[in-house]
Order: structure tokens, then C-alpha cells, then sequence
């Protein structure tokens, strides 16, 4: 059995993998940590009859696991992460810390100098269908945000191909449910400010998740410069779904647009392709750990891939096991489906 420890699990990503963990076959859940409800059990936090005791971070075992899930907001992530390293435990991290290669980029972004920049180097962007083979290698994988995911899994099949128009926007309008925000509340997520609405916020190229999906484009050789993005919260719990226009530098059939998307998933476990004329809707993915894709075909040079992911499941937790089941060497959808 794989020992397993999760930093957060009082949060809403930690809580997610815990769900998928305890009844994962390789897994034996050796602790579980929340700061502010340290010394009760998960079943006094949420509606569950687990009777998973929660301890503080500072008493974490590290000695007696193989693998921790940092679910963890960033910055809180990263000593955690380098006591892990340290210990010599192989760490998936939820957060952002380890997601972007550059140091300078990070502080940029997340306003707090990066407190391990050696370790950067060391790290995997952990989206399996991009980079199995890096993934498989990491004793540190940087789990992709949520939206990255589903902007990402859109783009990839054109990028791999070499398609998209370099001097093109990439349009992508993204919705995302109130978890996505974590469990603390705030005014933004209140049920009154969120319910009955739909509020853009961060739009075109301020969101923090730009730089990382940025990074990505450009490693698979595209012009991640032309990203445009934004984001909307939508007054549901939990779901995503990107709606991602983008221009092509070739002319490209629509049979061949289907083709491209079915071929380069076609031996991906966890993410489908919607059959022409079928759209890809949130309901497609709530409560799973999958992506669902669909292809609109425009004219010969122009795309609208519609991107669905549950924000909780292959945008966190479920695509965080996905990775932790790709190093352990077991089989890739252990827990998922
Ligand atoms: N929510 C999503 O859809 C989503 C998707 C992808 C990635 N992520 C990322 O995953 C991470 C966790 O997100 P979440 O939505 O699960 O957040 P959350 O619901 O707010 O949970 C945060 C967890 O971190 C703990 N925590 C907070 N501050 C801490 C500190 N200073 N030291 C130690 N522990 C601390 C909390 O413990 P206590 O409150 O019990 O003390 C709780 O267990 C974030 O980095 C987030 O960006 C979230």
C-alpha cells in the first residue's frame, strides 16, 4: 500500500481527495491536517460519517508516508512543500507555488518572493495528457489550476499539430461554480452576492492563472502572449466550462478539426470528445474527474472548442490522484471511475 498523508483536508480540494483516497485500492491514509479545526474529525466539518481524526500541520508524520497532497493556499503551500522534499516524501501540490518555472514571475504574480526557487526545477506541471512521461519521473508535481485545465485541454490537440495562427487571439470565456473559491467565505461567494448572478471578474489578462497557462502554450510552441482570458462565477457549487475561439494558421476541414481532437484523445482515459454537433455542457463533467470536449467548426480557419471539467474533480483533486497514480506506477484511473 502507498502511505498517504493530505495537508488541508479540511478545505475544499483536500476534502475532494480525501473522498477519492480513502477508497482508493493502493492507498492506505496515514493523516489529515486542518489549522483551524485541529483535534475534531472530518465528520464534525462536513456530512459524512468518516471518522478521519484532523491534526495540525506542525504534528504531521512525514516519516511514515510516501506521498502528501498539498491542498494548501498558495504561499501556505510552499514550507510545507520543502518540509516534504525534505523528508524525502513525494508531494503533489494543489496549490500554485510550483506551477510557474520562474521565480521572478511568481513574485510577480502571487506578491511574495518564492521562498524555494531551486526546487522549480524539480517540479512537473502535472497534466497528464501533455506530459505523462515528466509526470511519471517528478517526486514534485505542481497540479494545474482548474481553469488552466480547461483551457489547456482545449488547445492542446492544436498546438500539438501546429495549428493555431501565432498572431491570433486566443479567445478563451471561462465559467467557473463557487467552489472554485475555496470554503472560506467571502463576500464575492455569499450566497446573496453569488446566487442569481453571473459576474466576470479579472478579465482579458489579469487573472493569476494567465501566467501558468502562458508557460504552457509557449513549451508546446504556441504564442501564449495572445491569450485572452476571463473568468465568471456562475451560482452553482461546482462545474467549468471554457468556451475557447481560436484562429488557425491553415485551412483545416471540419472532418479533419473532429479527427484531430478524436486521434489525440483517443487513448486518454479521462478525457472524451463529444461527437460533431454535440456541445460540451458542465453537466458532462460535475461530480467526475473527466474532461468532455467539443469541436464547433466556424469556416476552414476558425474553431470553438467548448471545454468541460468539474472544477473540483479533474481541475483539482480527481486530476491530482490521476497524477499520484502515474508516479506510483499504478493504473491511471485507480479511484476515478
Ligand atoms: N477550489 C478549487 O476549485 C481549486 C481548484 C484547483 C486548485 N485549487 C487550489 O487548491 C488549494 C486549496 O484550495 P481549496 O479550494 O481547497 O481551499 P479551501 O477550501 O479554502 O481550503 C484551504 C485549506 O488550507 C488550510 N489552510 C489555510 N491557510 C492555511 C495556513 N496558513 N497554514 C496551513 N493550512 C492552511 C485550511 O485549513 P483550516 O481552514 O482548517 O485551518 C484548509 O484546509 C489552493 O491553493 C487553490 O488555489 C483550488
Amino acid at each position: 500500500m502507498i502511505k498517504v498523508g493530505i495537508f488541508g483536508a479540511s478545505g475544499y480540494t483536500g476534502f475532494e481527495s480525501l473522498a477519492i483516497l480513502r477508497k482508493h485500492p493502493a492507498v492506505e491514509l496515514v493523516f489529515a491536517t486542518s489549522e483551524s479545526a485541529a483535534g475534531q474529525k472530518l465528520s464534525d466539518l462536513y456530512p459524512v460519517a468518516w471518522d478521519i481524526p484532523l491534526i495540525p500541520l506542525a504534528d504531521a508524520p512525514l516519516d511514515r508516508v510516501d506521498a502528501v497532497f498539498c491542498c494548501l493556499p498558495h504561499g501556505a503551500s510552499m514550507p510545507t512543500v520543502i518540509a516534504a522534499r525534505q523528508a524525502g516524501v513525494r508531494v503533489i501540490d494543489l496549490s500554485a507555488d510550483f506551477r510557474l518555472t520562474d521565480a521572478q514571475l511568481y513574485q510577480k504574480w502571487y506578491n511574495v518572493p518564492h521562498e524555494a526557487p531551486a526546487l522549480l526545477s524539480e517540479a512537473v506541471y502535472g497534466l497528464p495528457e501533455i506530459n505523462r512521461a515528466r509526470v511519471r519521473e517528478t517526486n514534485l508535481l505542481a497540479n494545474p489550476g482548474c481553469y488552466p485545465t480547461s483551457v489547456l485541454l482545449a488547445l492542446y490537440p492544436l498546438l500539438k499539430a501546429k495549428l493555431l495562427d501565432p498572431a491570433a487571439p486566443i479567445i478563451a470565456d471561462s465559467k467557473s461554480g463557487v467552489s472554485g473559491a475555496g470554503r472560506k467565505p467571502s463576500l464575492k461567494t455569499h450566497f446573496v452576492e453569488a446566487n442569481e448572478n453571473l459576474s466576470p471578474y479579472n478579465i482579458g489578462q489579469s487573472h493569476r492563472h494567465v501566467p501558468e497557462m502562458v508557460q504552457t502554450i509557449a513549451n508546446l510552441g504556441g504564442n501564449g502572449e495572445k491569450l485572452i482570458f476571463s473568468p465568471h462565477l456562475v451560482p452553482i457549487s461546482r462545474g467549468m466550462l471554457s468556451t475557447v475561439y481560436v484562429s488557425l494558421a491553415d485551412d483545416l476541414s471540419a472532418a479533419a478539426a473532429q479527427n484531430l481532437y478524436t486521434e489525440t484523445y483517443a487513448a486518454e482515459p479521462m478525457v472524451q470528445v463529444l461527437p460533431t454537433g454535440q456541445l460540451a455542457t458542465m453537466a458532462h463533467t460535475q461530480r467526475t474527474h473527466l474532461g468532455v470536449l467539443s469541436v464547433t467548426w466556424l469556416h476552414p480557419r476558425q474553431l470553438i472548442v467548448c471545454s468541460s471539467i468539474d472544477n473540483l474533480g479533474k481541475g483539482a483533486a480527481g486530476q491530482a490522484v490521476q497524477n499520484f497514480n502515474v508516479m506510483f506506477g499504478v493504473e491511471e484511473t485507480l479511484g476515478l471511475l
